[in-house]
């Protein structure tokens, strides 16, 4: 959910720049969004069952940039 927009599948993404920075100590916020695009069981969000799908090999860089710099603005 974005702006009050989505569901209840996923973690809230509202503020996934400053969440993704906190998840995996070390990691920087791209990485971990990076991570759980291609491969999202590397690390499942505590209460959420491991059901996202992986779109890599689906999903081109640019695209994948485009999320990066769309999520980049949700701080
Ligand atoms: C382009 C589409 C998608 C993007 C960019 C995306 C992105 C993400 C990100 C960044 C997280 C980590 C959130 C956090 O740490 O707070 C996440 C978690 C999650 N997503 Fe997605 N997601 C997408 C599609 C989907 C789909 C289609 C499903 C389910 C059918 C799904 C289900 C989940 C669930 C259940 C989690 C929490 C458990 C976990 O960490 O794996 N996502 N997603």
């Amino acid at each position: 959910m974005i702006g009050g927009v989505g569901g209840t599948t996923g973690p809230d993404q509202e503020h996934i720049w400053t969440t993704a920075g906190q998840r995996k100590p070390g990691m920087s916020p791209e990485d971990y969004i990076k991570e759980s695009i291609l491969d999202p069981q590397a690390y499942v969000v505590p209460g959420y069952p491991p059901i996202m799908p992986s779109f890599r090999g689906n999903i081109t860089d640019d695209e994948l940039n485009s999320i990066i710099q769309y999520f980049q603005t949700l701080k």
